[in-house]
């Protein structure tokens, strides 16, 4: 007996590349159980890529190809287009044209829709149609899913995140082999772990994309990539990866964003990536190499944590096709029945303040440059117990023979960063403090 009880749904897809070749694979190699699941066959019926010879090549000639971007997003025998260019500017014309040609739209671009997407929601709801976003953030990880219809029943705290591979490489790399960032680096873009530019990657804008994301799904609130705060890695030093693993925390760049309340009042979101400190014995501590892993407070179900490969072809299109079979199901559905795009209903979406960096509420590491002197650890805890600011751990580097300078590692309570900034500033002043200090955010994630 067929399972098909209504016609195929008709896809385009807007580039071929790694992503949308996996795509079109998967989506062949387990057509038949994609259409049990979904109900109706999917078929990616016209592509367009500006590589016409290698797309014809992947799809083979059942599939129109051609390099006519606008004219696919036009097309009226396609349902849903699948956008894999990337980037802010072609892509963001297309999605746009697609939506108001009336297609659902499936995209990876999570650049796109953090910077954009309050729009692209916007237009989507005035016209009926869905755009699904699955591989926008964590790859094959369904994350979106997770926190948007799984979690749903719960009051989100905090989300912590890896989720860019490529620095999670990089610092795994930095912290087995010792050795210092750039050389890492080299080694990652060789490797194929890193781009040739890999500015997006290295200094968070990739992961502040895909925290932001997060965020508004979490808390119901628009994407506000403007007010997220973004550090990356490249200020990172391999001493301060070996002092970290002494005190038992690793370093990891995380994309962190937490409802801050206070006596039941919500006082305003944070919205970062920076390096962190996390505890070695948590989980998410441990995920080595290229791998992603989001963990989720939520006040109902307490600790929940996704894993998996955050990037390549048929992982990444794993949650393409799921966003296609998800589309399909609900095809038929009224506009105003489906899983609303950011998960709350549109007109309870509520504009809650992102806090300033200055007000963010976490723990420090800090690292200091001091001679070797009577009274130098005094003065410091002196003036961070002026500023209330609690001390956790010490740890004293022991000074090599005839050394007259030494390094002093203090771990704090949490505490509001603006604080801990007129501290450091009061404690670089000291005549016995030699250098700048080096402050790390450190989340214990509990
Ligand atoms: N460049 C990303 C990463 C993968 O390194 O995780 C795509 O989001």
């Amino acid at each position: 007996m067929s399972v098909e009880k209504f016609g195929p749904v008709r896809v385009g897809l807007l580039g071929i590349g790694t992503v949308g070749a996996g795509t079109f694979e998967v989506l062949s190699r387990n057509q038949a159980e994609i259409t049990r699941r979904a109900g109706r066959r999917i078929e990616i019926t016209r592509v367009a890529d500006l590589d016409i010879a290698r797309a014809r090549a992947l799809v083979g000639d059942s599939v129109r190809v051609d390099a006519d971007a606008r004219g696919l997003v036009a097309d009226p025998s396609i349902d849903i287009v699948i956008e894999l260019i990337g980037g802010y500017g072609v892509a963001r014309e297309l999605v746009m044209a697609a939506i108001e040609n009336g297609k659902h739209v499936v995209t990876a671009n999570k650049a796109l829709l953090a910077v954009h997407g309050n729009e692209i929601f916007a237009a989507a709801s005035r016209k009926g149609v869905m755009v699904a976003f699955e591989a926008a953030v964590a790859g094959g990880i369904p994350i979106i899913k997770a926190l948007r219809e799984g979690l749903t029943a719960n009051r989100i705290e905090w989300i912590a995140g890896i989720i860019n591979g490529t620095t999670n490489f990089i610092l795994s790399e930095m912290r087995d082999k010792g050795l210092p960032f750039d050389a890492v680096l080299a080694q990652a873009q060789q490797l194929g772990y890193a781009e040739a530019d890999p500015t997006f990657d290295i200094e968070g804008i990739d992961a502040g994309h895909k925290i932001t994301i997060l965020s508004s799904i979490a808390f119901g609130i628009p994407v506000r990539f403007d007010k997220a705060h973004i550090e990356g890695i490249t200020g990172l030093e391999s001493i301060d990866i070996r002092y970290a693993e002494q005190l038992g925390y690793r370093i990891k760049l995380l994309g962190v964003t937490r409802r801050r309340v206070h006596d039941g009042q919500v006082q305003g979101i944070e919205l970062r990536v920076h390096p962190t400190l996390i505890p070695a014995r948590r989980l998410i501590a441990n995920v080595e190499g290229a791998m992603n892993a989001v963990w989720v407070k939520g006040d109902a179900v307490g600790h929940t944590m996704y894993y998996g490969k955050g990037a390549g072809s048929e992982p990444t299109a794993s949650a393409v096709v799921a966003d296609l079979v998800d589309i399909s199901r609900m095809l038929t559905a009224d506009p105003d029945n489906r899983v609303p795009h950011l998960a709350f209903q549109t007109e309870s979406l509520v504009d809650v303040p992102i806090l300033p960096i200055g007000e963010t509420e976490t723990a420090y590491y800090l690292r200091l440059r001091v001679a070797d002197e009577p009274g130098v650890l005094a003065d410091i805890t002196r003036i961070l117990a002026d500023a209330g600011i609690s001390i956790d751990a010490v740890l004293q580097r022991e000074p090599a023979e005839g050394e007259s300078q030494t390094d002093i590692i203090l771990l704090t309570h949490r505490t509001i960063e603006k604080q801990v900034d007129g501290a450091i500033a009061r404690i670089e002043a000291l005549s016995t403090v030699l250098s700048r200090a080096t402050r790390i955010r450190l989340e214990e994630l509990n």
